[in-house]
């Protein structure tokens, strides 16, 4: 039997394809179902040391729908960070005051850290250019949905691989499912040797190149990736890959494509993708940040217990 009753979600890693289908699953029943209050009296901690709208506003909307309350914080400079206070001591007090931690930090591992420093669950909403699992839950419900399966497609990540911490998480999850993988970027933001050797382990078949055109016409799915500027210690390193790859209907018409192509981002999104691609048939980046919120749901029930 499947239960994710006080599981930290950290790494996409730590999850087995039985427990992503459980939770797409219930993600569905979710949706068609709505929402009752069977978190009535739980507390989240929302914990955001990074900016986020998407993330922390669904997880916000998705316990308040539950019948849960939110307690946290959206900045830094509002903490007692800024007086030296470490994160291990912070979460140890937060946890006093609340059920389960959703934490997003600049910081590789800090989601793990706080994880080990806690008797509460914590949910990683993103570290730093590490991953971000939930993220992932909400891209393989909105694939399964777009799709009709997960099974044996090819996808292509494109844009900031290096730092892209939503395309790690998403491509260790589809390794899972048979899926051929297209890595696009330029060189100086290719995705990390230590994912490729993971997925290698994993007898995932992947290629690299630097031109969508190259690939373009292989693809189920695209997902289209923010170049993150925030994350260069060189601006002048951002400067020589902003604005690489622009898509755009005006593109798409051109470009050699299946028609059934399903076009994802993380979102936000900055010159990456125009908004002339929003009517077209391959856009579905609105109705997967939209589907955040039965995704969320459905972690916080199954971690607090609340479905089992
Ligand atoms: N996709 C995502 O993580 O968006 P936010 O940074 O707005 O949360």
């Amino acid at each position: 039997m499947i239960s994710l009753k006080n599981k930290d979600i950290i790494s996409i890693l730590d999850v087995t394809k039985e427990e992503i289908l459980y939770i797409l699953d219930i993600s569905k029943r979710m949706e068609e179902e709505g929402s009752s209050e069977i978190l009535n009296g739980k507390v989240l901690a929302n914990l955001f040391f990074e900016p986020s709208t998407r993330t922390r506003i669904s997880f916000e909307t998705a316990m308040k729908r539950l019948g849960g309350q939110v307690v946290g914080f959206d900045e830094l400079g509002t903490t007692s960070t800024v007086k030296g206070e470490s994160l291990r001591d912070s979460v140890k007090i937060i946890e006093g005051y609340c059920d389960i931690i959703v934490l997003r930090h600049f910081l590789e591992g800090a989601s793990r850290l706080t994880a080990d420093s806690v008797t509460i669950p914590v949910i990683n909403a993103g570290d730093g250019a590490s991953q971000h699992p939930t993220q992932t839950f909400v891209d393989l419900y909105t694939i399964k949905k777009v799709k009709g399966e997960l099974e044996n497609l090819s996808i292509g990540f494109l844009g900031d691989l290096k730092y892209g911490r939503t395309a790690h998480s998403l491509a260790y999850a589809m390794s899972n499912f048979g899926a051929e993988m297209y890595f696009i970027s330029p060189p100086s933001l290719r995705i990390p040797k230590d994912y490729l050797e993971e997925l290698e382990s994993r007898n995932v078949t992947y290629h690299e190149v630097e031109s969508l055109n190259e690939v373009s016409s292989k693809l189920d799915i695209l997902y289209c990736t923010r170049i993150q500027k925030e994350r260069f210690s060189d601006p002048v390193e951002y400067e020589k890959v902003r604005g690489i790859y622009k898509l755009s209907k005006p593109v798409m018409d051109e470009l050699d494509v299946k028609e059934d192509l399903k076009i994802l981002h993380p979102l936000p999104r900055v010159d990456e993708m125009d908004e002339s691609l929003d009517d077209t048939s391959y856009a579905v980046y609105f109705q997967q940040a939209h589907s955040g919120i039965p995704v969320r749901e459905t972690l916080l029930a199954t971690v607090l217990g609340a479905i089992q």
